[in-house]
């Protein structure tokens, strides 16, 4: 242990869809980490918050019809909300579209110009003729030039995992309109990481943390490094200084955030960030290991760039796949922690006590319902909390509660020895051996009560029964102490059977084995519900809902690559309409409700031209509409069909010649 202060931070999650089991698989053990080190009294700050910028999140917000401020300000609460729920606490759980982020990127930028490391260069960039606008990131797709797989602009997120540089993706093509990209020239700025080999590879050396992290970064340093493009053609960020037509690129003012954070918390907690940030305080960064390339190489070649104190360590966790198939929204291989976990009033104790027990953090973490529900049953009802139950029960029931004897040598040495374990496996990021070794003292106590039978000696020998829940109940102290970095909420319900009036995060874990006060004990309530049969196969089907229900999806709607057939075409009931009226819709600015004669029938149709048309100029006008659309409805009103119209303007496609209602398009 030594005296620099330390500052743990996890990997700000986007803030474009909810919270789900794939980000819990980085905070869960980061906050379990957190408060080991507290227990153990160590003085720990711990900052994380939500990474506002980049396409992904212009992306979203464009397709969801809001801006990106809007979508982050909602995202940023929910995660905020959910991470509580979750037992995940942070000291500060900052924004980095926030005022402190804006102008720490700006001095950061600043002091890299002035340190010599950014250079401007014309460069040719991905550009859609169509939508006029430079393609950043994610607006533009195609072929990895590494590996050849498909990618999208900044990342080969299918194949080789690559960071991919502005202008390198191969065939590009725009991510919105499927127009393929042409190049165009502009000026970016760059960062010169190239001139930090030799600081990485001694960086890398020392940084401590998991050996996934280090040695996938080490390779990367030795293949060789590139310069980086820290610029972007995009609305939404932070302003490059003395550029109002670029922003910064969303890698760069991301990773600052964990400085601005810590400035914002310090500010309200009367501490100095400079502490943390300048040098000779402990870092360690808590990220999920797809993003090791950004924290191993970017950040600390950043950092060290403008000045700033390193990282010392980086936990990079495994991925989270569901039911044996890589985690993907899109195909409905998802879990998500509100709607799925927690409102259906699931304890937040069980899933984190099932993320780090699963298996060893680095690994990949197969998620699936019975998995979850057997460790539930078998470890924490079966084990934990039946010996934690009858320990309480019988020492209530047969004593009142805490006898005056104190635990005899042998347990006192087996929790020692849990003790040193769990303290090893902590200090190596082995989450899954520090709670292995709690359940195994539980059982431990299990035994114990096994073979002493407290209930049958209490009849023959009462002091020895006595001897035997001494032991037991000082096994129960310390599985308090020890299970709260996991469940907190057990640990403290723990606390309370005990009979102890404060919270057991204010002690420390070195009063394990210290006698526990003689007194009065409370009837125990059980500490956790076992999961039944009839209640797993509803959670099973919840995803396999969703599964279907992408797999529906999938095939309807044929992706851009299958060439429309003619029997797809014919199944399309496009008809002339005669708009008969029209008026506005109450409460909505873009919708008009129309009634059309399509020949054989008069429909009603809720459009979204209001604000093109007004609804006099509609009636008597011959339009196309699909008729065989499923029916919609919008404000209340049913829509049976879609009228056509073109652009941005909703210019609306009419018959050249005169034909009849109902006659058919083809
Ligand atoms: N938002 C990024 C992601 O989800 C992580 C950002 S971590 C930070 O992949 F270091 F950049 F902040
Ligand atoms: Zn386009």
């Amino acid at each position: 242990m030594s005296d620099a202060p330390r500052l743990v931070t996890c990997g700000l999650p986007y803030t474009n869809g909810p919270c789900h089991f794939g980000h819990l698989r980085t905070y869960v053990p980061a906050d379990m980490y957190v408060r080991y080190m507290r227990l153990r009294g160590e003085e720990v700050v711990f900052i994380c918050g939500s990474d506002n910028h980049g396409t992904p999140i212009v992306v979203s917000a464009e397709a969801e019809g809001t801006t990106p401020a809007e979508l982050s300000r909602r995202y940023h609460d929910h995660f905020d909300t959910t991470f509580r729920r979750m037992g995940v606490v942070f000291d500060h759980f900052g924004m980095t579209d926030g005022e402190t982020n804006h102008r720490r990127t700006r001095r950061i930028i600043r002091a890299l110009e002035a340190n010599g490391h950014v250079y401007a260069e014309r460069v040719e960039q991905s550009y859609c003729s169509s939508c006029r606008r430079f393609l950043p990131d994610r607006y533009v797709k195609g072929l990895c030039p590494h590996c050849g797989a498909e990618a999208r602009g900044d990342e080969c997120d299918q194949g080789c995992g690559k960071h991919l540089e502005p202008g390198e993706i191969r065939e590009p093509v725009c991510t919105v309109c499927d127009t393929p990209a042409e190049l165009r020239e502009q000026e970016h700025y760059f960062f010169r990481l190239s001139s930090f080999e030799p600081f990485l590879l001694e960086h890398l050396e020392h940084l401590k943390g998991t050996a996934n992290a280090r040695n996938y970064a080490l390779g990367w340093v030795r293949d060789g490094l590139r310069d980086w493009c820290i610029t972007r053609t995009l609305d939404w960020g932070v302003r490059y200084p003395g550029r109002e037509d670029l922003v910064v690129y969303v890698w760069v003012d991301a990773p600052i955030g964990y400085i601005s954070f810590t400035e914002e918390w310090a500010a309200a907690a009367g501490a100095d960030w400079r502490r943390y940030w300048c040098g000779g305080a402990e870092i360690t960064h808590f990220i999920g290991g797809d993003i090791t390339y950004h924290h191993c190489i970017f950040w600390p070649a950043l950092l060290e760039g403008a000045g700033y104190g390193l990282p010392n360590a980086v936990v990079a966790s495994g991925m989270l796949k569901v039911d044996d198939h890589k985690f993907s929204k899109s195909r409905g291989y998802v879990v998500w922690t509100n709607e799925d976990y927690l409102d259906l009033g699931l304890p937040a104790d069980c899933l984190r006590y099932y993320l780090v027990a699963s298996t060893s953090h680095t690994r990949e973490l197969n998620f699936s319902w019975r998995a979850f529900a057997d460790r539930v049953n078998n470890e924490l009802v079966n084990t934990f909390g039946n010996f934690v139950h009858r320990t309480l029960h019988f020492a209530h029931t047969r004593f009142g509660g805490i006898p005056a004897v104190e635990a005899g040598a042998p347990v006192l040495e087996a929790i020692r020895d849990t003790l040193a374990a769990v303290d090893r496996a902590m200090e190596e990021y082995e989450f899954k051996v520090a709670v292995d070794a709690v359940m195994g003292l539980a059982a431990q106590g299990n035994n114990l009560i096994q073979a002493n039978a407290p209930w049958k000696l209490v009849k023959t020998d009462p002091e020895a029964a006595s001897r035997v829940i001494a032991d037991a109940l000082q096994i129960v102290k310390a599985l308090a102490l020890l299970i709260d970095p996991v469940m907190p909420e057990t640990a403290a319900r723990i606390w309370s059977m005990l009979g102890q009036q404060d919270g057991v995060e204010e002690h420390r874990l070195s009063e394990s084995t210290e006698p526990l006060e003689p007194g009065h004990l409370a009837l125990p309530a059980p500490l956790f519900a076992r999961i039944e049969e009839t209640r797993l196969q509803e959670l099973e089907a919840v995803l396999e809902g969703r599964v279907a229900e992408a797999e529906r999806r999938a095939r309807c709607e044929p992706d851009g690559e299958a060439p429309l057939t003619i029997d797809e075409f014919a199944r399309m009931e496009l008809v002339i309409a005669r708009v008969v009226s029209a008026e506005p819709i109450q409460n909505s600015k873009k919708l008009l409700r129309l009634v059309v004669d399509i020949g054989a029938e008069e429909r009603e149709i809720v459009s979204g031209i209001a604000g093109f048309y007004a609804p006099s100029d509609l009636v008597g006008r011959d339009v196309v509409v699909i008729a065989n659309l499923a029916p919609a409805t919008l404000f209340g009103v049913e829509s049976r069909g879609m009228i056509l119209a073109a652009g941005d303007e909703a210019s609306l496609l009419v018959p050249l010649r005169p034909v009849e209602p109902g006659t058919r398009v083809r």
